[in-house]
């Protein structure tokens, strides 16, 4: 297998559209495939007003940006995925449209190509029988902001070939970003498995009136060296994707410590997600 400076990545959220606008200032020429043609315009107009904003700061010249720009190309059918070296799945965590999803890619993929999934909760073993090549498909895990974050978790499957997970780190190299590579499958991988207890530890303070999330936040940054405090963060990931984290770290671990808060449930249930809707820990305008 080799590694063309292809890419299709399917699914229009923040970490999708982000996936894409990384490959593409690598020099990568990407494919975004979505079934929402309003979800594929707002993913660009995000990545693309972010990327400008990098060329005013004197980041990026005008020219890189717009050649960036130019090389991802956007689709609401899955045959733009044929010829693509590399496809990453990005859509929501949920097994019933994943399968629905891997389904399709496996109609147009090419023969060589590898497929990663995005999935935070799910290891590829749990979604292996939907793709036709078990062998070239595994977990590729990016951060969000993933035009930010250098961190790419590489995670095989029982099923996968260890040609795929070279693949995937000379993928991640090739876009510039730091991989590492887990031996097997575990919940959370590395970084969420570390990152999210330690969430869950400050919303326990803060369920139990030791403390206001703003200042917890405050404690963890100035003590620890956190960019963000862990609320503010939450705010960023997204609230329901917090609580599906550590509510599907509790079903996969067994370990009570994943369960999830009222302080949070609460939240989502009132749709209080966050960055995305504009209020969540803490409210954006
Ligand atoms: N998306 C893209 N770019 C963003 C951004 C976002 N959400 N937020 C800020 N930026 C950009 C800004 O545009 C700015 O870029 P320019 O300099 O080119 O204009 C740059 O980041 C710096 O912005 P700020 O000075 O406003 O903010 P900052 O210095 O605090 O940096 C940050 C922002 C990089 C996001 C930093 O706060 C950080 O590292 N936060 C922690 C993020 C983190 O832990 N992510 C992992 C989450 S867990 C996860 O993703 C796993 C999972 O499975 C859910």
């Amino acid at each position: 297998m080799t590694l063309r400076h292809t890419l299709g990545v399917v699914g229009s959220g923040t970490m999708g559209g982000q996936i894409a606008y990384q490959a593409a200032l690598h020099g990568f020429e990407v494919h975004l495939v979505s079934r929402r043609a309003e979800g594929l315009q707002s993913a660009c107009a995000s990545s693309s007003a972010l990327l400008r904003r990098r060329v005013e700061k004197g980041k990026l010249t005008a020219e890189a940006c717009e050649a960036t720009l130019a090389r991802v190309t956007t689709s609401t059918g899955f045959e733009a995925l044929s010829g693509m070296s590399t496809i990453i799945e990005t859509v929501a965590e949920d097994r019933a449209v994943k399968r629905e999803v891997y389904a399709r890619i496996s109609e147009h993929a090419d023969e060589d190509a590898i497929i990663g999934t995005n999935s935070s909760t799910l290891g590829s073993s749990l979604l292996e029988d939907s793709v036709s090549h078990p062998e070239r498909f595994l977990n590729i895990h990016f951060f969000n902001p993933a035009l930010l974050m250098t961190l790419v978790e590489v995670v095989p499957g029982p099923h996968t070939a260890e040609v795929a997970v070279d693949h995937a780190m000379e993928f991640a190299r090739a876009i510039g970003k730091t991989p590492v590579r887990l031996a097997r499958e575990e919940y959370g991988f590395i970084a969420n498995r570390i990152l999210f207890i330690a969430i869950q530890e400050a919303m326990h303070l803060v369920e139990g009136g030791y403390i206001a999330p703003r200042d917890c936040d405050l404690a963890v940054r100035n003590a620890l060296g956190w960019p963000m405090g862990p609320f503010e963060l939450s705010d960023l990931v997204g609230l329901d994707v917090v609580e599906a984290i550590l509510a599907e770290g509790a079903r996969q671990t067994g370990d009570q410590r994943w369960e999830p808060l009222a302080l949070l449930h609460d939240r989502v249930a009132r749709g209080e997600l966050g960055n995305k809707t504009g209020s969540g820990f803490f409210s954006k305008s």
